[in-house]
């Protein structure tokens, strides 16, 4: 059953059948509702109407030259947006539904908002494999444009009260179902051009596309806006300064481990006793989460940079980053 405390107050749903109808009706209604992926939560609107795609920037306060994802229920459903290639076919047979998220050109009378591609000519699609998510979406079939539901430039949720610490409020309701599996957002792959090109590493590794392809990734070119548009640095900051490749806490620091740290204090924590890299990605969101709210400094392990381990670090150099480079997503 829907709680419902105050007036304006963010529902918070569950998996439920008649919940999630709840929620579909409110994204018929142009309304916005956080849901569970296996990534990360979304944050979703109707990816057709431009007033509810303009609250999603408004919600999270972001800088709206930034594209957002397509979250539709099945290979059938993405088709019907963009024009589809052999490339898309292979990685949509192996990885779908799943971590990969997918940029095409634009079909003819594709019907979704400009604001959602940031006037591209190319829209960035996924099929979630989280099974509430794919229920949401099957119930609905529209398009759902779904950034993380998070504050522009704060850590990702993932876990429903995540995305209630930041966003309640401001949303009308979040379907709560546990913590997201994989814990990092998809690896993007650009299809649009003339070579499969790497947009953004994540929680599918890009040596399982390059065996699935049969070639290696390109890579985007940070400088090129149209390549890479909405990779700004500084992201998924904590409050207090981030140190990397620290092997152990200075005084004052929280340490972020990887292997088989434990520590004496509560804001000591490892992604992974045993050093496996898609469990410390799972854990990567929650345990910022955790130490930001300890409100000291966060030193941070060396990751392997190989696997999942590159997304890992992708996303901790931003946390890192200089906080007067822009703020993004
Ligand atoms: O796992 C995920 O991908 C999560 C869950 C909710 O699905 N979503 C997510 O969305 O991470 P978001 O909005 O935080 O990231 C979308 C990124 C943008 O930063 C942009 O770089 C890229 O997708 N993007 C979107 N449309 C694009 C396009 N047409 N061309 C190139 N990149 C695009
Ligand atoms: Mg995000």
């Amino acid at each position: 059953m829907p709680q419902d405390t105050a007036k304006n107050a963010t529902l918070v749903l569950d998996a439920s059948a008649s919940d999630l109808t709840r929620a579909a009706q409110l994204l018929r209604q142009g309304k916005l509702v956080s849901f569970p992926t296996e990534t990360v939560y979304g944050l979703g609107g109707d990816a057709r109407r431009g007033d509810a795609v303009a609250a999603i920037y408004t919600a999270k306060g972001r800088p709206s030259f930034n594209p957002l994802i397509a979250h539709v229920s099945s290979v059938e459903a993405a088709k019907r947006y963009v024009i589809w290639n052999a490339w898309a076919e292979t990685l949509a047979q192996a990885f779908w539904p799943g971590p990969l998220t997918l940029v095409l050109p634009l079909a003819p009378d594709h019907g979704i908002s400009e604001l959602v591609t940031a006037g591209l000519d190319t829209l960035a699609l996924r099929v979630p494999a989280h099974p509430t998510a794919q229920k949401l979406l099957a119930e609905l079939d529209v398009p759902v444009a779904a950034p993380s539901a998070n504050s522009s430039g704060r850590i990702s949720p993932t876990t429903a009260d995540h995305v209630m610490a930041g966003l309640a409020g401001r949303i009308a309701a979040v379907v709560a179902d546990g913590a997201c599996s994989v814990g990092l957002e998809s690896t993007i792959v650009g299809l649009a051009g003339d070579a499969p090109m790497l947009l953004r590493p994540g929680g599918l590794a890009a040596e399982q596309i390059e065996a699935v392809l049969g070639q290696p990734l390109a890579s985007r070119d940070i400088h090129d806006p149209l390549t890479a548009p909405g990779q700004l640095l500084s992201h998924y900051a904590p409050q207090e300064r981030v140190r990397l490749d620290a092997t152990s806490p200075r005084a004052g620091e929280c340490y972020l481990g990887f292997g088989p740290y434990s520590g004496a204090r509560a804001c000591d924590l490892s992604l992974s006793d045993t050093g496996d890299l898609a469990q410390a990605a799972a854990n990567l969101f929650g345990h910022l989460h955790r130490l930001d709210a300890q409100g000291l400094p966060i030193a941070v392990a060396p990751i392997p940079e190989t696997g999942l381990g590159i997304a890992i670090n992708d996303r901790l150099r931003r946390a890192a980053a200089p906080r007067d480079t822009p703020a993004e997503t």
